[in-house]
């Protein structure tokens, strides 16, 4: 009884972070994961990269950087730890072994995917090269190596408008997610030519009567909405950016009551650091990212798997079209 005391003492600073979403069952159950998890990465010199979509005990108690795509990539870069452990999806974990080649790089469950990652192939984007020679190909890092090793260059929703016009010409390529491209054209005015297969099964299940109804059950609510949502919907937003540029709206406006329009963590995640906020519950699951969890992050550092290995080849051309986004952003 003592030692529990000791350890719930001990604790106390990280249940305070995720105390509004856990009760203390929840907690007696997870504390000794997230200790064992804390506890190998010091062993192990590991450290855990978390996309803003984790569950808030991995965003808050065992994570050492959270950020969206574009920012989870910088971080990859600069890891001086030996093993990266990714707590997001796949393609996020080869995009970190793509710019760490010589670190280990684990990712939990490596069933965790991408429904745009999943839609198109390095092949597919040959045959559109070949459909539309002579335009630049921006590939968005949801997408598997292969398809960035046939790329230009990379983006994520947190540049992609700044890269697009970077390019300086009137078309490009813009794949996968065509609602993306979408709402790049739009806001650009450059043509984006895309890939009718892909979306994220996520936000595109948001409808433009959904943001409507909203927005008249209050007048004074904030939409903010993730680009990778339909163009109409995008459209009643009062902001859209990446999941990252949506915490900054938050954090920066503080508004009275705000609907996050994108994966259903985001809220929980943030809403220390807008504490005089209300979120409304509109949001949707990624089944993807849910299948990271504080058992299989146990099971990844003491086993060290699931590796994510790449060829050097694939490698060394997608790195080339990461590495310029990241000059770029
Ligand atoms: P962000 O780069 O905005 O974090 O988006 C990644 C993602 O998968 C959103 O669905
Ligand atoms: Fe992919 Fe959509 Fe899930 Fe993001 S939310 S990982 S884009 S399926």
């Amino acid at each position: 009884m003592a030692e529990k005391l000791a350890t719930q003492i001990k604790s106390q600073y990280l249940y305070d972070k995720v105390k509004d979403v856990y009760s203390l069952d929840d907690w007696e159950y997870m504390e000794p994961l997230i200790a064992r998890i804390n506890q190998l990465k010091k062993e192990k010199n590991a450290v855990i990269l978390a996309h803003n979509y984790m569950t808030p005990d991995i965003y808050h108690c065992v994570s050492d950087i959270v950020g969206d795509s574009l920012a989870l990539a910088i971080e990859a870069k600069k890891v001086e730890s030996d093993i990266i452990v990714m707590a997001g999806v796949h393609f996020m974990a080869e995009t970190s072994k793509i710019l760490s080649p010589e670190k280990k790089v684990l990712i939990p469950d490596d069933k965790a995917g991408c429904s745009l990652a999943s839609s198109i192939t390095g092949a597919d984007v040959r045959k559109l090269k070949q459909l539309y020679p002579g335009r630049p190909v921006i590939t968005y890092v949801n997408t598997t190596a292969d398809v960035k090793a046939e790329t230009d260059i990379c983006c994520t929703s947190g540049n992609v408008e700044k890269i697009v016009r970077s390019l300086g010409v009137d078309e490009v390529i813009l794949i996968p997610d065509k609602y993306l491209a979408g709402n790049v054209e739009k806001a650009t005015g450059i043509r984006c030519i895309t890939w009718d297969d892909g979306s994220c099964e996520v936000h595109e299940l948001f409808t433009v009567d959904e943001m409507k109804t909203l927005r008249k059950s209050d007048p004074d609510l904030k939409i903010i909405a993730h680009p990778e949502c339909p163009k109409e919907v995008v459209a009643e937003a009062d902001f859209a950016g990446s999941t990252a540029g949506m915490i900054n709206y938050v954090v920066d406006n503080q508004p009275e009551k705000v609907a996050l329009i994108t994966e259903c963590s985001m809220s929980h995640n943030i809403a220390k650091q807008a504490p005089n906020t209300k979120f409304m519950g509109m949001c949707r699951m990624c089944p993807h990212m849910k299948k990271i969890t504080l058992e299989n992050i146990v099971k990844c550092l003491e086993q060290e798997t699931i590796e994510v290995y790449l060829d050097d080849e694939i490698i060394q051309k997608a790195y080339g079209s990461v590495q310029r986004m990241l000059e770029r952003s």
